[in-house]
């Protein structure tokens, strides 16, 4: 089942009613000059969603790819995220992402970090609960928010964050910010889900890969939808995009999923948002 076309991907509902694919594509490390590219590849491979950052720079090939492919925009979903340094000044930032896609209103916006040092997360969520409430964008969101940050947010603002979008793979986990996001109705969406490929070799990946004559990343892909998580895979090559898409054919049983999920190993790829700054960002 590695390169199956025609797969249906389902659909989550958010906290706010909106509906999102549970399957992305993620343009974090495409490069700027590659972007339009890509995302052309994986609109045409079946990807609706397509998640970029103001930070990746890449924005401006996002929304070349999603001009060129004529596709309507209400079958899209476009997540991008607010810049660390740009968190004084939200409304600012969301603009020049605005222009960079090309788009009139964005269907998902994060806080891409905390950055708990820079004390302006409240400040640029009620910025962005603002543009929420305008119209601009149609759900709002957090990134990278541990237990204690969800905590300040939700006491100190209004709008419940439709997602946390957290580095989520088998060897991490992060089940007690998962459970708390979770807890409060706000969507987890997992980031480097094959662990930037480094989980596709673990050995109860490949066998059941080779059970269900599928590959690696689809079993490690149909183990995060499984378990209700938005998952935003990323690749540069068509014929792996197609494959990580066909993933939401693949139905694992509960032992399977137990058996991925004992994987669990603490193993942070990504920085650690408690002390994560990338104020440069
Ligand atoms: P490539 O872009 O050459 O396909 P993550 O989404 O966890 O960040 O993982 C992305 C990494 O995993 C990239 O290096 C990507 O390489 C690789 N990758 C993505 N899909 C697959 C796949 N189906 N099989 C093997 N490697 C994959």
């Amino acid at each position: 089942m590695s390169e199956q076309s025609n797969i249906t991907i389902p659909e989550l509902t958010l906290n706010n009613s909106v509906s999102i694919p549970q399957l992305g594509f993620g343009v974090f490390q495409v490069p700027a000059g590659e972007t339009q590219k890509v995302v052309e590849d994986a609109l045409e491979a079946g990807y609706r969603h397509i998640d970029t950052a103001a930070a990746y720079r890449n924005e401006a090939g996002v929304g070349a790819a999603i001009a060129a492919s004529g596709i309507p925009r209400e079958e899209l979903f476009i997540t991008t995220k607010l810049r660390n340094g740009e968190q004084g000044d939200a409304a600012a930032a969301f603009e020049n992402s605005r222009k960079a896609l090309g788009l009139d209103v964005l269907d998902l916006y994060l806080i891409h970090w905390p950055v708990p040092s820079q004390g302006l997360y409240v400040d640029a969520w009620k910025a962005m609960e603002k543009l929420y409430n305008e119209g601009a964008v149609r759900s709002i969101g957090v990134s990278n928010f541990l237990e204690d940050h969800l905590d300040t947010l939700l006491g100190a603002t209004d709008v419940v964050p439709a997602v946390n979008q957290i580095e989520v793979h088998p060897t991490l986990q992060q089940a007690a910010v998962a459970a708390k996001s979770r807890s409060h109705g706000i969507a987890v969406e997992a980031y480097s889900p094959l662990g930037q490929g480094s989980d596709l070799t673990s050995g109860p990946v490949t066998t059941l890969a080779e059970q269900h004559d599928a590959t690696p990343a689809q079993v490690i892909l149909a183990w995060h939808l499984a378990t209700g998580n938005i998952v935003i895979p990323k690749s540069a090559n068509s014929s792996r995009m197609r494959e990580n898409l066909a993933a939401a054919g693949l139905s694992l049983s509960a032992e399977e999923i137990a058996s991925i999920t004992a994987l669990e190993s603490g193993t942070r790829i990504g920085a650690d948002p408690a002390t994560a700054a990338f104020t440069q960002l």
